[in-house]
């Protein structure tokens, strides 16, 4: 097998498509496993990541469409009340698109005990440094706003008592303004720093009798009035100061103690961290072949093929070689649907729930106008008489993801709309404004919705067939979760008795 190139390929965890046949040598086909969070409605970047391919490798392979709201749990344990909403509208937005279910199985993650029970026994065989490295994980952190680095400390200017003391500074110091202004304010720093450093060295409070002081008892105004702080220290400066405010003294000091040692990932919870653990149990509990996701799940999939290797490893058959001759686990691959990303439509490189440029599959004709009218375009175009530049602008980019070649129901002839070639020209030659070449899109963004949002409407009429189907779908994976549960359980000697 002649492979240009190296790297994803060649580590064996992404899969080419040519290269598979659906249909295993025992004549079962292969399996599709994959799944989305669910923490909102999905988008057009959902559809050109995956949601395509899914509706067209439906048709070869026996597919398995997980709704991981266990894993949207993750990052919104603190919403939980959007999840279930969650879970019917991705139900509804994958039988929009055209996921069939009689040729998927659609299944509700939480409702599949063996998922959870699968992740504590492969727990035990991840070192945690894989997790700590997982570029997957790093990145999803930080967009949480938790970076590698230790000396970014986040979560201390998170903490409300961190906002509660920085108001208490503001306002005292823009009452005093007028009184303190002669003085340089490093000098009121360095005689704040010194007193508190002999006073107290940052560790018990004395009291006048030399045993700790209750913070509280402390003359809060006193200090504050012989060692005032400026708002234009930077918060790291006034954090120091501000643990002069007495009654938050210990609190504080106890905080930022423990925040010392819970920065950067380590902020992270278990669950956060493990979820590549349970995504790997996701995948192998009903024995997934391939798994389409988008290129930022690959390490994800890389990690779960380290477990299946370890686990294989440890208790599968092995020949007098050593060889491993009857795995317990299949050993899956990615399968990337287009490489190129869409991107949102103010420019960013992502669309995003959260960033507020998405279009959203079930959007209906004016939401999706009101977003394309927004939209970022070429920016040196400011008048419709200034030729433009098909290959800097974002909307270029779309009508070249959303065209006849790629999408067969968007037929330009048909619609009366320009082809991409026609669109790069008038945009180059200024023949048309930005607001007709987006006009133009919208009409090919609707061939493409239109559809959807019909049979979308269908199904939300129909909420009862659509839990039946969630229910079928768990049902089926709960029998596939089971024997793979039992396999495991036996393999690493926890199979006692029956109850
Ligand atoms: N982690 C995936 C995402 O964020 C969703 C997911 C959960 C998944 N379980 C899975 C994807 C199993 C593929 C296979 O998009």
């Amino acid at each position: 097998m002649s492979q240009p190139t190296k790297s994803k390929h060649e580590s064996g965890a992404v899969a080419r498509e040519e290269d598979l046949s659906p249909i295993l040598p025992d004549g079962s086909r292969r399996r599709i496993l994959t799944g989305d969070r669910t923490t909102g409605k999905l988008h057009l970047g959902h559809y050109i990541g995956s949601l395509k391919n899914r509706v067209r490798l439906q048709e070869s392979y026996d597919t398995f469409i997980l709704l991981a709201d266990v894993q949207a749990l993750t990052t919104h344990y603190d919403r939980p009340e959007m999840i279930k909403p969650s879970v019917m509208d991705v139900a509804l937005d994958y039988l929009a698109v055209g996921i069939d279910p009689q040729k998927s199985t659609i299944v509700v993650q939480s409702m599949v005990p063996s998922i959870a029970e699968l992740t504590v026994f492969y727990g035990l065989l991840v070192p945690m440094a894989s997790l700590l490295d997982n570029p997957t994980t790093k990145a999803e952190a930080e967009q949480l706003g938790i970076g590698k680095d230790d000396k970014s400390i986040p979560a201390v200017l998170k903490h409300p008592a961190y906002a509660d003391l920085v108001a208490h500074v503001k306002s005292y110091y823009e009452e005093r303004f007028s009184e303190i202004g002669d003085l340089p304010i490093h000098a009121y720093y360095d005689a704040l720093t010194n007193y508190w450093k002999e006073r107290y060295e940052f560790t018990a409070i004395p009291g006048p009798d030399g045993q700790p002081l209750d913070p509280s008892e402390l003359d809060n105004h006193l200090l504050m009035d012989r060692f005032p702080v400026s708002i234009e220290m930077n918060p790291f400066e006034i954090l120091n100061d501000v643990i002069l405010l007495p009654h938050r003294i210990r609190d504080f000091r106890a905080y930022l103690m423990r925040s010392k040692r819970t920065t950067g990932l380590r902020q992270l919870s278990y669950g956060f961290l493990g979820y590549p653990v349970s995504q790997a149990a996701d995948i192998t509990f009903v024995g997934g072949h391939l798994v389409p996701v988008g290129p930022d799940q690959v390490p994800l999939i890389e990690l779960c093929r380290e477990v299946v290797h370890r686990f294989n490893a440890q208790y599968g058959q092995k020949d007098s070689e050593g060889n491993i001759i009857d795995p317990i686990l299949v050993e899956p691959q990615a399968l990337l649907g287009t490489t190129e990303l869409l991107r949102g439509l103010d420019g960013s490189i992502k669309m995003g729930k959260s960033l507020g440029n998405a279009v959203y599959l079930s959007d209906s004709t004016e939401q999706v106008w009101n977003q394309l009218r927004g939209a970022v375009t070429d920016p040196q175009r400011i008048r419709k008489t200034d030729p433009g530049r098909p290959e800097v602008c974002n909307i270029f980019s779309w009508h070249k993801t959303f065209c006849g070649a790629h999408e067969p129901v968007i037929n330009e002839a048909e619609l009366g709309v320009a082809s991409v070639d026609e669109v790069a020209e008038n945009c180059r030659g200024a023949k048309w404004g930005c607001i007709d070449c987006k006009k133009n899109l919208h009409a090919k963004l609707e061939a493409l919705l239109g559809p959807i949002r019909e049979r979308r409407a269908y199904w939300e009429q129909r909420p009862d067939e659509v839990i039946d189907i969630l229910k079928l779908g768990t049902r089926r994976a709960n029998e596939e979760g089971q024997k793979t549960l039992a396999r495991v359980k036996a393999a690493m000697h926890i199979d006692h008795f029956a109850l």
